[in-house]
Order: structure tokens, then C-alpha cells, then sequence
């Protein structure tokens, strides 16, 4: 694929690395990539970051025919960059693309993209202590009619965010509380796909938690309202009597890279871990009995968030007295480790910048 390249001048000043907050700060550059029905994906380009130019009709602004994706670029002690797995993000932008009705986007041409957008804004992945360069994928329909149906145009972008720890609490745990009014997603909805109708469905819950002190929601199934299914904007994990469990994938949780390596981690490092459905009722059960010994959710953009408690029925619950577990840092130190270049790549997952 040709990309076509327009420099950004004067390039902008940088942000202070220490002080980074998640998802503030954009790059000098981003890549745009337009579709219609006669050339198909076409006009690849890498231009300055800023405003876009769009009809108040396009169909994104009306139906959020819309996907989007997360990953992580990181800078290694000799000054390196790679990439965290970063072709499970490109099949699961095609999987989400397709339950859109958006055309796939060849993933050799989205890891080029990719790889020549980072080259240009290099000098911007940080390397201070838990930073990052998140990357963010996205399609949007971009036809100016508001009929319903797929639209007939489409833009790729991708924009680059320096970041610092997704929660301000960094790795402290967080209270959380269940949800019992909202549903995120339903059977035969949109729940494994990263779309962002679903996000826009989550707002009113987070509101609510933290309108009432809490950081995060955990979702149950919205069909019987009974099953454990994802936290916050992660997936679920508990150990219990020496075993991890997690939700398993039905159509309505989240399919995490970050999930998938931390199953993959666990095993690698000899312990069991089940994925099944799970209900709340069997959770505080398992709790009621001192069995539960640590609960986090692991996403990309947070990596492990530690849960300290959960609110359910009128009882906190409290997990390794509201601290963070010997696993959820050992997870977090292993993950980020490999990621940063701090620990070798022993999982082979991380993907060197192609210079
Ligand atoms: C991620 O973890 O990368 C996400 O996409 C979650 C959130 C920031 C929307």
C-alpha cells in the first residue's frame, strides 16, 4: 500500500512525561484512509493531527456505524519501540467491521499503517516509569444521509496518545458496584464487538457509581441479570481457593487481548484457570465462605486494575483487605515488564517497530 505523507510544521511541543494522563495528549500525525464502493479502501495518507471535515448528515454522527480499537506501543531501555500483540487487534477490528456492516480492512495494510505512523511520531512514545503510546484504530460511516442502512463510505484513521496509568489511582484497588438498573449489552447485541454504542450504554452507570463512591461497574448479563460479565471497561478475573476464573466469552463480553494473555500468562506459569459463566450469587457464595482471594480486571489501556470491593445487595464486600494481590502485581509487573523491555519477550508478543 502506497501512503502518501504531509509533514506538520512547526511540530508541537511535547508533554511533560511525568505528568501524563490517559488519552489528553495527541501525536504531531495521524493516518487516514477513505473507502467507497467504486475503489474500495483507497488514498492512504499520513497527515498532521487535527480537526476533520465532516457532513452533519454522515451516518456515524446519527447510528454510531462506528468501530474502534486500543493497543499499546512502548519504548524499550536501548530505545526501541514495539508493539503489544498488535495483529489481535487488527482480526478483532475485522470481526467488529463485519458485525458493522463496515467493509474489512486488509490487516497487512493496518500493521503498515500502523508501523509507518509510529516511525513518523517516534520522538512521542514515552519512556518515563508506566508510560506508554496508545494507539487508536478507528472506522467511521461517513455518507451524508439520514436513511438507515450501512453507509457507502467509510474513513480508516489511526491517532497516537501518549499516556500515564488509565485510572488516576494507578494499580490502587477500586470500589465497585453491580449494576441493576442498566444493561451494557444483550444476546444477539453488540457486546463483543468494540463498538462505541456500547460505552455510550455504560455512561449513565458510571455516573451513578460515582455519584454514590464508587469507581467502577461490574456488568451482569442483561438478559437474566444474573451472570458476572465484564468491569468497568475490562474483563473480569477472581481467584479463588487457588484457581482463576473469568466470564466466559458467550457474545456479549468483550473478547480483551489483554484477557487472552493473561489466561495464556496464568498457564504458562502452571496455574488452572476456568472460564465459564459465572452468577453473582455463586461469587458472594464462594466469598461467604473465605474463598475468593483476589479480584482485578485487565484491559489494554488499564493493564491489571486491582478491585478492593464490591457493593452488592446492601453488603461490601471486601477482597485481600482492600489491597492489591500478589497476583494482580505479579501480573502487572510481568505484563508490563515484557511490554516495556524491561523482562524478555518470553510469551513472544511483542512486535518490534519495522525501521
Ligand atoms: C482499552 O482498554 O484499550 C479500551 O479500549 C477501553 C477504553 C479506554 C474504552
Amino acid at each position: 500500500m502506497e501512503i502518501s505523507f504531509t509533514q506538520r510544521e512547526p511540530l508541537k511541543e511535547k508533554p511533560d512525561q511525568n505528568s501524563l494522563v490517559f488519552g489528553h495528549e495527541f501525536t504531531d500525525h495521524m493516518f487516514v484512509m477513505d473507502y467507497n464502493e467504486e475503489n474500495g479502501w483507497h488514498d492512504a495518507r499520513i497527515v498532521p493531527y487535527g480537526p476533520i471535515e465532516l457532513s452533519p448528515a454522515a451516518m456515524v454522527l446519527h447510528y454510531a456505524q462506528e468501530v474502534f480499537e486500543g493497543l499499546k506501543a512502548y519504548r524499550k531501555p536501548d530505545g526501541s519501540v514495539q508493539f503489544f500483540r498488535p495483529s489481535e487487534n487488527f482480526a478483532r477490528l475485522n470481526r467488529s467491521n463485519e458485525r458493522m456492516c463496515i467493509p474489512p480492512i486488509d490487516p497487512d495494510d493496518a500493521m503498515q499503517a500502523l508501523n509507518e505512523l509510529v516511525k513518523v511520531d517516534k520522538d512521542w512514545v514515552p519512556d518515563a516509569p508506566g508510560t506508554s503510546l496508545y494507539v487508536r484504530p478507528f472506522v467511521i460511516a461517513t455518507d451524508p444521509f439520514i436513511g438507515v442502512r450501512p453507509s457507502h463510505t467509510y474513513q480508516f484513521y489511526i491517532i497516537l496518545s501518549p499516556v500515564g496509568s488509565y485510572y488516576p489511582r494507578g494499580l490502587e484497588p477500586a470500589r465497585m458496584h453491580i449494576e441493576n438498573r442498566y444493561a451494557r449489552t444483550v444476546r444477539g447485541g453488540t457486546g463483543e464487538v468494540k463498538c462505541g454504542g456500547n460505552y455510550a450504554a455504560s455512561l449513565a452507570s458510571q455516573v451513578k457509581a460515582h455519584e454514590n463512591g464508587f469507581e467502577q461497574t461490574l456488568w451482569l448479563d442483561g438478559n437474566e441479570n444474573k451472570y458476572i460479565e465484564e468491569v468497568g471497561t475490562s474483563n473480569f478475573f477472581f481467584k479463588a481457593d487457588g484457581k482463576f476464573y473469568t466470564p466466559a466469552l458467550v457474545g456479549t463480553i468483550l473478547p480483551g487481548i489483554t484477557r487472552k494473555s493473561v489466561i495464556e500468562l496464568l498457564k504458562h506459569w502452571g496455574e488452572e484457570v476456568i472460564e465459564k459463566r459465572i452468577t453473582i450469587d455463586e461469587f458472594v457464595d464462594l466469598y461467604h465462605q473465605g474463598k475468593i482471594e483476589e479480584v482485578f480486571g485487565t484491559g489494554t489501556a488499564a493493564v491489571i486494575s486491582p478491585i478492593g470491593e464490591l457493593e452488592y445487595a446492601g453488603e461490601k464486600m471486601v477482597f485481600n483487605n482492600g489491597e492489591i494481590g500478589p497476583y494482580s502485581q505479579k501480573l502487572y509487573d510481568s505484563l508490563f515488564g515484557m511490554q516495556s523491555g524491561h523482562l524478555p519477550d518470553e510469551m513472544g508478543w511483542m512486535v518490534p517497530l519495522d525501521e
